[in-house]
């Protein structure tokens, strides 16, 4: 639950949450998500790892990353991130989300990890491409957010494309 000051810095600011999915948080949201993070954490089975992004030698939360098993029978699970502002552009993500992939093919045993995201979210799809995900999808005016109709991107990768690149340890 101490997270909650280091996440509020990072979803309270409208750049950060504006493709996703919530407003910018208040400080009641941003712990009663933590709350609600936890409790899935606990959950038998755990289909959910909504997991704390760190530097290295620190404790301090930059970000989140994430992975929701979405479909137990298809070995489906599905991917998330985001990043306080003043550290974009530094390939911590990539490095982040490269880790929660692996984990879901080599621990979770996936069979196909697909994120979404917002077409005009250049940074958003950029870093899953930068980790070798495959642009599937367009949907046109699939999602009702912030007022308005808005496209999606759908990306994927499959275990066997993970492997055969070498990116998860054998
Ligand atoms: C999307 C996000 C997680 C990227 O994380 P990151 O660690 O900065 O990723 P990278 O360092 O690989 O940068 C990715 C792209 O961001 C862009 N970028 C880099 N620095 C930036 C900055 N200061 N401002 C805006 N965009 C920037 C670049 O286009 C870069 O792509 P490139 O390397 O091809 O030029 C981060 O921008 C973020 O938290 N955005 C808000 C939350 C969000 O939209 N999450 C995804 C929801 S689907």
């Amino acid at each position: 639950m101490d997270d909650w000051v280091d996440l509020h810095a990072i979803e309270s600011d409208p750049e950060v949450a504006r493709y996703q999915g919530f407003e910018p948080r208040t400080v009641a949201e941003t712990q009663a998500y933590i709350e609600h993070t936890l409790a899935r954490a606990r959950a038998e089975p755990r289909l959910t790892y909504d997991l704390a992004v760190v530097l290295h030698g620190s404790h301090a939360v930059i970000g989140r990353c994430g992975l929701e098993i979405a479909d137990l029978e298809s070995r489906e699970g599905v991917v998330w991130y985001t990043l306080h502002r003043s550290l974009w552009g530094n390939g911590y993500v990539p490095e982040a989300l490269r880790a929660v992939v692996d984990f879901g093919f080599l621990e979770l045993r996936l069979h196909r990890i697909w994120a979404d995201c917002d077409p005009r979210n250049r940074p958003s799809y950029r870093v899953l491409e930068k980790i070798g995900m495959r642009r599937e999808a367009h949907l046109v005016e699939n999602a009702w957010l912030k007022g308005a109709w808005v496209d999606s991107l759908i990306y994927a990768v499959l275990d066997r494309e993970w492997q055969a690149r070498g990116q998860a340890i054998k």
